[in-house]
């Protein structure tokens, strides 16, 4: 049995969802499995030429064979999940926890309708916070209540045992970032849930002991979006003259850029209980990287880079990314001991 969670180690976008893509298509997992929040989530998969946004479908929907789940601890929006169900063409492969909470028109304008959200937090205003509130209070509906999920509905940790004592391989996608989460990140200016590895297993009803390997994503430039702290973000200016330039997957707004926190990236490994670290964006530290998939082939700047962040994480990094397209990765993690 193998269970494999994966979670972002900054603010989020930390290219999780490429290396979700990279890890389902190499480890061939049976089932993936989405913690996190909610829709508030984009992640970004690249194919050849074609690039997808994922709100609600796990990233790991490129390896056609592995069931798609959506944890008990996640919001579902019906809207969003039908829309990704059609446009990616993954009916029949995804499934949603019976128990998981609902989002609704109301929750989505109570998230873009109260100023502290929006304005303040720079909430994505996908209804998440309003929905784990109500969620919290007990009134929220659950997709076994709601007709359009009728479909998808299972029992997610069910499932997910039978994969791990069957000896199968399973992926646990996590969403956000740890700089965001509602218990260790940089309060107030979080999202509605903790979004560490430990969350992460809870929302698929998972317990700790089944838990082979934490791999947290760390991008080499970590971004922001939305308000708060970011103790090394720098000028757009800056920024910009390095040709470094994101928008959100959800809401387009422009990322803020930061250098690498080694400080944030130690504590962070340390609350995920990370085991591997992966490494994205090594192009930005030195363009000469860009799509290389052999270690050996990295310059020098990188490997000092990689070398120094190790240190900083405290763990080993098994995963380097080198361009966005999926295939653009290095995977040392047979050589990790
Ligand atoms: P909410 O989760 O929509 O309430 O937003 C709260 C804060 O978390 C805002 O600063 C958002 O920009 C941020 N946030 C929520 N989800 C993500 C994500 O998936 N990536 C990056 N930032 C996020
Ligand atoms: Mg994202």
């Amino acid at each position: 049995m193998s269970c494999t969670i994966i979670v972002g180690g900054f603010f989020g976008d930390e290219g999780k969802g490429k290396v979700v893509a990279h890890i389902a298509n190499t480890d061939r997992p049976t089932i993936i499995s989405r913690g996190g929040v909610g829709p508030n989530a984009g992640h970004t998969v690249q194919v050849g030429t074609k690039e997808y946004g994922v709100r609600m479908v796990p990233s790991g929907f490129v390896f056609p064979d592995a069931k798609l789940c959506i944890g008990t601890g996640v919001l579902v929006d019906p809207r969003v999940l039908k829309h990704e169900v059609d446009t990616l063409g993954v009916r029949g492969r995804v499934f949603v926890d019976r128990r998981c909470g609902v989002i609704t028109e109301d929750h989505i304008a109570r998230d873009k309708g109260n100023d502290y959200l929006a304005k303040k937090i720079g909430s994505t205003g996908s209804g998440c916070g309003p929905a784990n509130a109500d969620r919290v209070m007990r009134v929220s509906p659950q997709a076994k209540d709601v007709p359009e999920l009728a479909e998808y509905l299972i029992d997610v940790p069910e499932t997910i045992d039978k994969e791990l004592q069957a000896g199968n391989p399973v992926l646990l996608e996590g969403t956000q970032g740890f700089g965001i989460s509602l218990y260790f990140g940089t309060y107030p200016f979080v999202t509605s849930k903790d979004t560490s590895a430990s969350q992460i297993a809870a929302d698929n009803g998972v317990g700790p002991t089944k838990i082979d390997d934490v791999i947290v994503v760390f991008k080499a430039y970590p971004t922001r979006v939305g308000e708060g702290p970011f103790s090394t973000e720098m000028p757009a200016a800056e920024s910009d003259a390095m040709g470094i330039q994101e928008f959100g997957t959800v809401t387009h707004r422009k990322r803020r850029i930061g250098g690498w926190d080694g400080e944030m990236a130690r504590y962070s490994a340390m609350i995920n209980g990370c085991t591997i670290a992966a490494i994205t964006g090594i192009d930005r530290v030195d363009s000469a990287c860009f799509g290389i998939k052999d270690y050996g082939k990295l310059t020098k700047k990188a490997k000092e880079f990689l070398k120094s962040a190790e240190d900083d994480i405290g763990c080993p990094i098994g995963l380097i990314s080198t361009g966005p397209e999926v295939t653009q990765i290095i995977d040392i993690r047979d050589e990790l001991a």
